[in-house]
């Protein structure tokens, strides 16, 4: 595998009980770049981000995050699942942020984005709150540090979320529809600050039906239906001038 290619998913497929889920989907994507899926309702978006980050267990295929197989190791010709230690060290190195922002309701702000790298990488507290500090300043919370949850909007709410995924200093960072759960006006806030994370470098996957968005800011952008992958192309082209025709009807009902 070539060193730039941080994600490569290869044939996974997830079965839920006789149905599929996901249907031999396969994505590579190059560090720093940004990857839009977009699909209808029971696409199985969800599911892929969730086979990525390992909440779901493929039934095939494989995925590697920068090199290191997922949720299991080769031996020769055979694989083994990897132990619940080394399955939660590969969880830490990708972030993923939800369509509801998931925040602990009895922590600040900054207690948060500060908990994951305290709790669980065990980094130093003073580090970490400075570090804390500043992602709140970038997604422009800084006089919100203090606050609830509760006493955010929902737009200031997955601000908060996005600087608890990048306090992780993760390798890649996963968007299951991030705007979706937001008032309308309060979108646009958001997508900025995704713009920003991504204009740093960070590379990232989001699911989203922000087709400006995902035309704007996305070097690539994949069509999933029904399970399966359809297309997947260049931002610029894929929007415009999609190759599959249920790509064209999709685009096209998203727009009307
Ligand atoms: N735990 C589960 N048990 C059974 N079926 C499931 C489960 N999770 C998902 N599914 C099914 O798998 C399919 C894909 O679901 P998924 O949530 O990935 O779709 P999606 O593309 O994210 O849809 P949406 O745009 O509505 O979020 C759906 O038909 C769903 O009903
Ligand atoms: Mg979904």
């Amino acid at each position: 595998m070539t060193k730039d290619i941080i994600v490569k998913a290869v044939d996974v497929t997830k079965l839920f009980g006789p149905f599929t889920a996901l249907d031999k989907v396969n994505l590579e994507i190059a560090k720093g770049e940004v990857c839009c899926i977009i699909g209808p309702s029971g696409s199985g978006k969800s599911t892929f981000l969730r086979c990525i980050n390992q909440l779901e267990k493929m039934n095939s295929g494989a995925i590697w995050v920068n090199d290191e197989l997922v949720g299991y190791r080769r031996e020769g010709n055979n694989l083994y699942e990897i132990s619940d230690a080394d399955m939660a060290r590969q969880r830490r190195r990708v972030g993923m942020v939800f369509q509801r922002f998931n925040l602990f309701p009895h922590m600040t702000a900054l207690e948060n984005v500060m908990e994951g790298p305290v709790q669980v990488l065990k980094e130093p507290v003073a580090e970490v709150r400075k570090r804390a500090e500043e992602l709140l300043a970038r997604v422009g919370l800084a006089d919100k540090i203090g606050h609830y949850p509760s006493q955010l909007s929902g737009g200031q709410q997955q601000r908060v979320a996005i600087a608890r995924a990048m306090c992780m200093r993760p390798d890649l960072i996963l968007f299951d529809e991030p705007t979706s759960a937001l008032d309308p006006e309060l979108v646009s806030e958001v997508l900025d600050v995704m713009k920003d994370l991504a204009a740093s470098g960070m590379t990232m996957i989001v699911v989203t039906h922000e087709l400006g968005f995902a035309r704007n800011v996305a070097n690539t952008v994949a069509f999933m239906e029904a399970g399966k992958m359809v297309e997947i192309g260049p931002a610029s082209e894929l929007l415009t001038s999609p190759k599959s025709p249920r790509t064209a009807e999709f685009i096209k009902a998203v727009h009307s």
